[in-house]
């Protein structure tokens, strides 16, 4: 099974409700879901994503007592604004990401993501895209490996270790590529195994995973109500430096470079972070799931910005929802009155 990773903080940072309307966009094996759907209980719904179809099916046996409850789509993150429309789901007040593989994933004999079983260098997330961990091993440029193990693995070593995989190729099993980085760097000694930094680098490049999340956290912040979280677990630093950077791009109002002297961007702040330190397992968690240890959550709220103040204000007179939305189960007393207040500030303003 798949250990979900700081379980209890995911559910403490997404503030989960009774009642409340969920988006697990990395659904995996469903642990986070089924704690999301226990804690919105009654009446909570969640959407679960994920964009392996073999793991859904997990899911979804997983998740069967829920019912109604939740709904699991086979899909890209990529995709989370056309797939909320379609269903019509949002605004909602949590989303969560739990990037990266599981270990349902990684510690399967035939997909290749770990060099711990021989299997074909696959990789892919998504079993009917073309392109696998073979076809950019065998079909790239020394130049071009040396880039993609450097960036993506940040591995010192990445000029060696694709001078190397050039001579040894066709490479077609995880195994080959695994002794072939260890011949590459022979007698240089790190705290992992040699191969780890080149096959995290390959599962990037493969399924997309940075230039996915940065368009998939856009998304999600047009469908978080105001007050909704958006909570991030990642993996590894660059992974992180997305996340962390977002997140602190949309709490500021202006992002124009210091040295402008007065603001032309016009950028206004979406979200006002939860908390600015990072959270990470504790050493018990760490104990019990070694593979949590790399694990950073952020999380941030999303905040009514001007433009939404005006568009809210005329909807707001009187303290009304607009019906479908309350319909929708979004009405809770704390946003209530924080929309209140917001309102009671505007007015007064010069604004
Ligand atoms: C760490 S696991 C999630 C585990 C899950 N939180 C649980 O408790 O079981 C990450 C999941 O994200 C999925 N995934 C990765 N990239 C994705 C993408 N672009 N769109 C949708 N799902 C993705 C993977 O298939 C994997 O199942």
């Amino acid at each position: 099974m798949h250990i979900p990773v700081l379980l209890k903080e995911t559910i403490e940072a997404l503030d989960v409700q009774p009642g409340g309307r969920y988006i697990d966009c990395t659904v995996g094996s469903g642990g986070h879901a089924a704690a999301v759907l226990e804690q919105s209980s009654p009446g909570g719904q969640l959407l679960g994503i994920d964009i392996d179809p073999k793991t859904i099916e997990i899911a979804r046996a997983r998740l069967e007592a829920y019912g109604e409850s939740v709904l699991l789509i086979n899909e890209n993150f990529a995709n989370l604004q056309d797939i909320c429309i379609k269903y019509d789901f949002f605004p909602v007040h949590g989303i969560l990401f739990d990037l990266g593989l599981s270990s349902l994933q990684l510690n399967n004999d035939e997909r290749g993501f770990s060099f711990q079983y021989d299997a074909p260098l696959d990789m892919r997330f998504n079993p009917s895209q073309e392109v696998t961990a073979a076809n950019i091993i065998n079909t790239s440029s020394e130049s071009e490996l040396a880039n993609l193990i450097g960036t993506y693995g940040e591995d010192r070593h990445s000029r060696q270790i694709a001078h190397y995989i050039v001579q040894q190729r066709p490479i077609k099993t995880t195994l080959h590529l695994a002794h072939t980085i260890e011949q590459a760097i022979r007698g240089r000694r790190d705290r992992i195994h040699p191969a780890t930094r080149t096959f995290q680098a390959l599962r990037i490049a493969v399924n997309h995973e940075l230039e996915y999340l940065e368009g998939a956290l856009r998304q999600a912040i047009s469908l978080l109500g105001i007050g909704g979280r958006l909570v991030v677990i990642s993996y590894h630093s660059l992974e992180d430096r997305i996340v962390k950077q977002f997140m602190r791009r949309e709490a500021k109002d202006c992002i124009c470079p210091p040295s402008t002297p007065t603001c032309i961007c016009g950028h206004k702040s979406s979200l006002s972070l939860i908390s600015n330190k990072v959270i990470t397992p504790s050493p018990a968690e760490i104990q019990f799931n070694p593979r949590s240890r790399s694990a950073k959550l952020r999380a941030a709220e999303h905040i009514i910005t001007r433009n939404e103040q005006l568009f809210y204000h005329d909807i707001a007179e009187g303290l009304c929802f607009p019906a479908g939305v309350e319909a929708k189960g979004w009405r809770r007393p704390a946003l209530v009155e924080k929309l209140r207040r917001t309102f009671e500030a505007l007015q007064s303003s010069s604004f």
